[in-house]
């Protein structure tokens, strides 16, 4: 395949970030799939701290306003679903706004988790031990939940 090609089916491996894809064509050409997630992984690992900051940012709020209004990108609605965040009752709607605003505000950046088959009280457990954290090892951590997000998202391709 060209470079096109791979863009259009792996752009979307990170959310809203086709830059990974397209490094990863740059450095290898058209890699072994099993090289795939390691590749993608380096290349992230390798970017600026601000490229990084801009990766995290790409990702939606966990029910938030983008996923009520049917805005999410297809990966981020089927992992969102899968956690059947479309599904809060009103109480754990206002929690996670709630979360949302008071993370964005001590970190600069959205909570990123890989909520794939994770219950709601699960993910609403861990936000709130995370906002506990400091800006580093949540910047850390966010990068390390995004490599997982995108390693389920490679694997269901
Ligand atoms: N975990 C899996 N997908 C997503 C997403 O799109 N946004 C956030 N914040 N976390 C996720």
């Amino acid at each position: 395949m060209g470079r096109e090609e791979f863009v259009n089916i792996y752009g979307g491996i990170y959310e809203q970030s086709p830059w990974v894809a397209e490094q990863a064509w740059d450095r290898e050409g058209n890699p072994p799939s099993a090289r795939l997630a390691a590749l993608f992984e380096s290349c992230v690992n390798d970017s600026t701290r601000e490229q990084k900051l801009a990766l995290i940012r790409a990702h939606p709020d966990l029910a938030g306003r983008a996923a009520i209004a049917g805005e999410l990108t297809k990966e981020s609605s089927e992992e969102q679903r899968s956690a059947s965040l479309d599904q809060c009752t009103e109480v754990e709607f206002k929690c996670f706004q709630l979360l949302n605003s008071h993370y964005k505000e001590k970190f600069g950046f959205p909570f990123v988790m890989a909520v794939r088959n994770s219950s709601r009280r699960e993910i609403l457990e861990v936000f709130k031990r995370r906002l506990e954290n400091n800006p580093q090892s949540e910047f850390n951590l966010a990068i390390d939940e995004i490599h997982k997000i995108a390693r389920m998202r490679l694997f269901s391709l």
